[in-house]
């Protein structure tokens, strides 16, 4: 049931989670989400508090002009270790880790069957995959599960506060 869940509606802090969470959907905490429609249903706020089950994270620094032919994705306190998340660059989701202190990023497309990279786990420098268990190395992109295939990886630099890919 667990990868099925996944498979339907992301990993628990994940971007499906997350946007769900803003749009009032409340799968945040773990539980089912509820998608019966409700008479005593009323539209989010803007001026509501936040959800206390949702993930915060610092927005990515606006004041930081990245080097030449990178994007800024992330605040440098974006990710704790150990944590993935997939981030939007250039129009593109792209996987982002931070491994042990680390930042790491890498396509958000598992090449098996289009798995959400991002939504995977990170031990060390080894991303898995949310969907069916392939392994890839965050350092060079190599898949461990099918030595055949690999993923790209993108440069990443830190300039002040930010986490910059190159796409
Ligand atoms: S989609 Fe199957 S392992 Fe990633």
């Amino acid at each position: 049931m667990g990868l099925l869940r996944t498979l339907l509606f992301g990993r628990e802090n994940g971007i499906r989670s997350n946007l769900r969470g803003m749009l009032g959907g409340g799968a945040s905490g773990g539980g089912q989400p509820d998608w019966t429609p409700d008479s005593s249903y009323s539209a989010p706020s803007y001026d509501a508090a936040p959800d206390p089950g949702a993930t915060t994270r610092p927005e990515p620094p606006r004041d930081v002009t990245p080097p030449e032919g990178f994007e800024v994705v992330l605040h440098v306190g974006g990710l704790e270790p150990g944590e993935v998340s997939e981030v939007i660059a250039g129009g593109t989701a792209i996987c982002v880790a931070n491994v042990d202190g680390e930042y790491m990023a890498v396509s958000n497309t598992c090449p098996h069957a289009d798995g959400p990279l991002g939504e995977g786990s990170v031990e060390g420098s080894v991303l898995t995959c949310p969907y069916h268990g392939w392994s890839f190395d965050l350092k060079n992109g190599k898949c461990k599960t099918n030595p055949s295939v690999e993923i790209q990886v993108f440069e990443v630099q830190i300039k002040g506060d930010a986490v910059c890919v190159r796409l």
